[in-house]
């Protein structure tokens, strides 16, 4: 293992480096840290070359003895505002007299082996740690940036804390997690963008001089921009050429920024949303930001998701169910919708049994009067009159038939037609006066009010006291508007989204310690919430309300540009396909549903029969490469956003083992024959592919396997490989 942190004093150069990667950055004469390099490994050399005072005219200086030399001009490592850089600043905060002016500069710093967890905030496990502590004199500031190195991965963890030592409040306007000098531009840049039923796909575009953001306003990491970029060299692919990712671990509002200034250099920062964003720091006390983390690949894009997978899967997700088998589940959602009885859920329940699904999951609709989606939330008891005997008839049935029992919640909403609406009107985010928005008839809970987080604990924890659940599906189905708390204070209103969200992992955080054996899912109105922090809670996230296989290869092609397959949840569902109306064959369905956490939205009591016998098919064929979707590594091998196929193969860590996916998404008459090389295997050995005979895996790598020419719209070829010596 090479992993170290080291300080050379003589050069002021912080190395940060292990097998695939160093970060080095140095304290300048001005005392302020200047970036120096992100990528592949170097050895301690002295490369302050590359932050050399340029001279530039009519800027301002803040060195007396240089009159050219002004931070505009070098790279920094976390840019203050209004001390003569130009560009995007990483921090923003106003004193009480009105100055905004921060000078922080290097004080001193530790390297610590136990890496500190953020408070209240989810952030990664283990790894190295090098914390420089920057002060303002004028203030009485001190600010702590914090990089953390992991053995192996190619990754920098980054946040920062602000500390006030002054006597005064100060207001943070703007705090970012991290910044990052590049000096060079001609990059890509990779957005995952969408909307509802249409979450996370590839945008890929040249970047440009000025400034562009991703970013969301909504109180929620959203449908629309994931907590994500890539900064790409034009000429790179999948598997060639240099990247840079950048993903935050934080589930509200956040921005990221990159600008190309006029030097040449690329600066990318990010964290928390400035916008509406105002927190009152008291004296003596301290504030952190989430955490991001940044990966860099020099072989292409596969690589940089590879190390984000790897980094996710050892370092972030509940160690107890990060490598564990996923519940296989049918839910009712799709099925039944809000129209059910104990005996419409027993008959489900009834057919699944010795198909191999294990776990029932009861979708909305089970609590309040909540017969649509305009009343009920926030009522976390059973209704009766659906289910006359409770939970525990259905619960008793899945038992019966073998099976494990999940329910649904939506923890942070309520209804106004609602008992809980009623007894507590000013529980909701909404300014006085003023109609609230409604989105889905509903309003979002005031999470900054202890009282509703306590109300949630005691509400949702008896149902899962009281019953005998092993499986929780948290939903989230509205962004916040009229952001406004009647609990807070004036000088704390513009605190309100990230204490929402704070509130939100805390209210996560005590129901999956307190209900260790229970597995919770995530979801937001589909896939809008699928970020690093929620899989922190969440080993997996419902994907997209989309389950349509098409839009799926579109949805779990972007969707792995950062996340897991494990940590997508993906369910095979009926045709025409509630969502966009599609008909594809349920092979697909089942083959697309098995590149993720796989599961059903299907009503088995009205498959027919030769539909139905293929669910226990399908099941055992999941089981097969159930290890593989948990562990593996993945090769995305043909994109639909540029051609005609979807492809991807998936290879065990020992390379013994693979399983590949190809759709063709529109049939084509008298269509070339693909031949599809593919990755990842040990050229040396030999495999069984699966119906097509035993190959070399050099010969898979180098030449590629023959498929017919004929696939239908939509049609796929899903094949397992085996090294048989
Ligand atoms: C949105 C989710 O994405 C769906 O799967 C379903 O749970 C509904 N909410 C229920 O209201």
């Amino acid at each position: 293992m090479i992993l170290s942190i080291t300080y050379n004093k003589d050069y002021k150069i912080f190395y940060l480096s292990n097998e695939e990667c160093t970060y080095a950055f140095h304290i300048g004469d001005g005392g302020y840290l200047h970036h120096l390099h992100f990528g592949g490994r170097i050895s301690e050399e002295d490369i302050r070359y590359l932050s050399r005072e340029l001279k530039t005219e009519f800027a301002p200086a803040y060195n007396a003895r240089e009159q050219y030399v002004s931070l505009d001009t070098l790279p920094q490592e976390y840019p203050i505002y209004g001390m003569g850089d130009f560009r995007e600043t990483a921090v923003l905060i106003r004193t009480q007299s009105g100055n905004r002016i921060t000078n922080f500069k290097y004080k001193c710093h530790k390297i610590v082996d136990k890496k500190p967890q953020i408070g209240g905030m989810p952030s990664l496990r283990g790894g190295e740690t090098l914390i420089v502590t920057l002060w303002d004199q004028e203030n009485n500031l001190q600010m702590d940036l914090y990089y953390t190195i992991y053995d192996k991965q190619s990754a920098i963890a980054r946040r920062t804390v602000l500390i006030n030592m002054y006597k005064e409040s100060v207001d943070i306007l703007k705090l970012n997690s991290f910044s990052l000098d590049i000096n060079r531009f001609s990059f890509d840049k990779i957005c995952l963008q969408g909307g509802w039923a249409k979450e996370r796909s590839i945008e890929r575009t040249p970047l440009s001089h000025g400034i562009f953001e991703v970013s969301s306003t909504r109180g929620s990491s959203s449908h629309h921009l994931n907590p994500f970029i890539a900064l790409c060299d034009r000429n790179t692919n999948e598997d060639y050429g240099e990247v840079y990712g950048f993903n935050l671990v934080y589930s509200g509002s956040y921005s990221i920024k990159t600008q190309v200034d006029q030097l040449g250099f690329t600066r990318i920062g990010g964290g928390i949303n400035e916008k509406d964003f105002c927190w009152k720091l008291k004296s003596g006390e301290t504030f952190e930001t989430p955490e991001a983390v940044l990966v860099y690949s020099e072989h292409g894009l596969s690589e940089m998701s590879r190390q984000y997978h790897r980094l996710y899967r050892d370092c972030l997700i509940n160690s107890n169910y990060a490598y564990k088998k996923r519940p296989i589940v049918l839910n009712n959602w799709e099925s039944t919708y809000f129209d059910f009885t104990e005996k419409t859920m027993c008959d489900l329940i009834e057919k699944a049994k010795g198909t191999g699904i294990d776990t029932f999951v009861l979708d909305d609709g089970w609590f309040g009067s909540r017969n649509s989606d305009t009343a009920g939330l926030g009522d976390w008891f059973v209704n009766t009159a659906k289910l006359q005997g409770g939970l525990k008839n259905v619960i008793k049935k899945c038992h019966e038939c073998g099976m494990k029992f999940g329910i649904w919640f939506e923890p942070e909403m309520v209804s106004e037609d609602s008992d809980l609406y009623r007894a507590h009107p000013d529980w909701c985010i909404q300014v006085p006066n003023v109609t609230p928005c409604k989105s889905r008839h509903q309003l979002v809970l005031d999470f900054s009010n202890p009282e509703v987080v306590e109300y949630l604990k005691k509400a949702i924890g008896d149902i899962l006291t009281e019953n005998d659940i092993s499986y929780v599906k948290w939903d989230m189905n509205r962004n916040i508007t009229e952001c406004y708390s009647l609990y807070l204070n004036a000088e704390h209103q513009q605190e309100l989204m990230h204490r929402y969200i704070l509130a939100v992992y805390a209210l996560a955080e005590y129901l999956t310690s307190t209900f260790i054996n229970v597995f919770f899912e995530g979801c937001s109105g589909g896939g809008g919430r699928f970020d690093p922090a929620m899989l922190y809670y969440f080993p997996q996230i419902w994907t997209s309300d989309n389950s349509d296989a098409a839009s799926r290869a579109y949805i779990q092609y972007g969707t792995s540009m950062c996340y897991p397959l494990s940590t997508m949840s993906g369910h095979v569902s009926v045709c025409p396909n509630h969502q966009n109306n599609r008909v594809t064959p349920l092979k697909s369905r089942m083959y697309m549903a098995s590149f993720c956490s796989t599961g059903y939205e299907l009503n088995l009591n009205s498959l027919t029969e030769a539909e139905f016998e293929k669910i226990a098919s399908h099941v055992r064929f999941y089981q097969s490469i159930s290890d593989l979707i948990l562990d593996g590594d993945l090769y995305r091998i043909l994109s639909p956003f540029e051609g005609n196929y979807f492809a991807e193969l998936i290879v065990s860590r020992d390379k013994k083992k693979a399983a590949f996916l190809l759709m063709k998404m529109s049939a084509r008459t008298n269509d070339c024959y693909p031949i599809i090389k593919l990755q990842g295997l040990d050229e040396n050995s030999h495999y069984e592919v699966e119906g097509m005979g035993v190959y070399i895996g050099n010969v898979l790598i180098n030449v590629g396997l023959k498929f017919q020419n004929d696939l239908n719209d939509f049609e796929t070829i899903c094949l397992r490989l085996n090294s048989v010596k």
